[in-house]
């Protein structure tokens, strides 16, 4: 299966960051067949991002977060027409920072997903265990749940721009990613499960791992066929670490 490799900045980068990261960025980075490469910045720096990246083959421009509805009375909220407009192809949802600090619920992640797939986006799903699930044994219950849950409505047929990212909550930001037998553990039972909710087209839903991802540690996720590349964050902001963990990622896909 086709990599990807996703930026998210979270609250990071002001314009003049984004610009700066996209011009040590494309002296590095050679496009690849095996490998999509998409950037997440915050809302406001989307278009400078745009701008900059004009130009730059094969990389996706995304956002954090998305609404279901299209307009409306939501104080705070982005749509997905909005982002589209922006020129951004794919959007993150249920990223764990938004569940655990935001109050968002599977059912609302599923509705904004939802969204994002009725619009033409990519969409990208978001589950992972906390330390004390993933302590307690109970890392497949939650992480099925959260992936039932989060999923809820959307049919085969509107999969083709899905991809699920696995997250332990652990991990992210903290230096310690998961070895590559509990992430391929999780990995093999989230891609049974997509069979089961979507046949056929469940086998083609890239599911990614995140969470301390660096170029040091990218190929012992890559490596293994259940990973189909990474959802990155703090070794993203920086243009030689994200090309360099693109490159080593590729290299070590089995
Ligand atoms: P991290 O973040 O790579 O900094 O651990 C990953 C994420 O939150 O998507």
């Amino acid at each position: 299966m086709k990599l990807v490799f996703v930026a998210n900045w979270k609250m990071n980068h002001l314009a003049a960051d984004a610009r700066g990261f996209v011009e040590k960025f494309r002296a590095l980075y050679k496009p690849s067949d095996r490998a999509d490469v998409g950037i997440a910045p915050p809302y406001t720096t989307i278009p400078s991002l745009a701008a900059a990246l004009n130009g730059v083959k094969g990389v996706m421009l995304g956002a954090q977060n998305v609404h279901w509805l299209d307009n409306g009375a939501h104080t705070g909220e982005i749509s997905a027409p909005m982002l589209k407009e922006l020129g951004t192809s794919f959007v993150i949802v249920g990223h764990s920072e938004r569940r655990q600090f935001y109050g968002e619920t599977d059912a609302g992640v599923a509705k904004r997903a939802k969204a994002a797939l009725g619009n033409g986006l990519r969409a990208i799903v978001c589950v992972g265990e906390t330390r004390e699930q993933y302590e307690a044994k109970k890392t497949n219950e939650v992480v099925l749940g959260q992936l039932r849950g989060s999923l809820e409505g959307i049919k085969a047929d509107e999969t083709a721009k899905l991809i699920i990212a696995y997250e332990p909550v652990w991990a992210i930001g903290t230096g310690l990613a998961a070895t590559k037998d509990d992430a391929t553990r999780v990995h093999v039972v989230i891609r049974q499960e997509l069979s089961k909710l979507f046949g056929p087209a469940g086998a083609q839903i890239a599911v990614l791992y995140g969470g301390s991802t660096t170029p040091d540690n990218i190929a012992q996720f890559t490596s293994t066929a259940d990973i189909h590349g990474a959802l990155v964050g703090g070794a993203s902001l920086d243009a030689a670490k994200f090309n360099a963990l693109i490159e080593n990622g590729i290299k070590a896909q089995s």
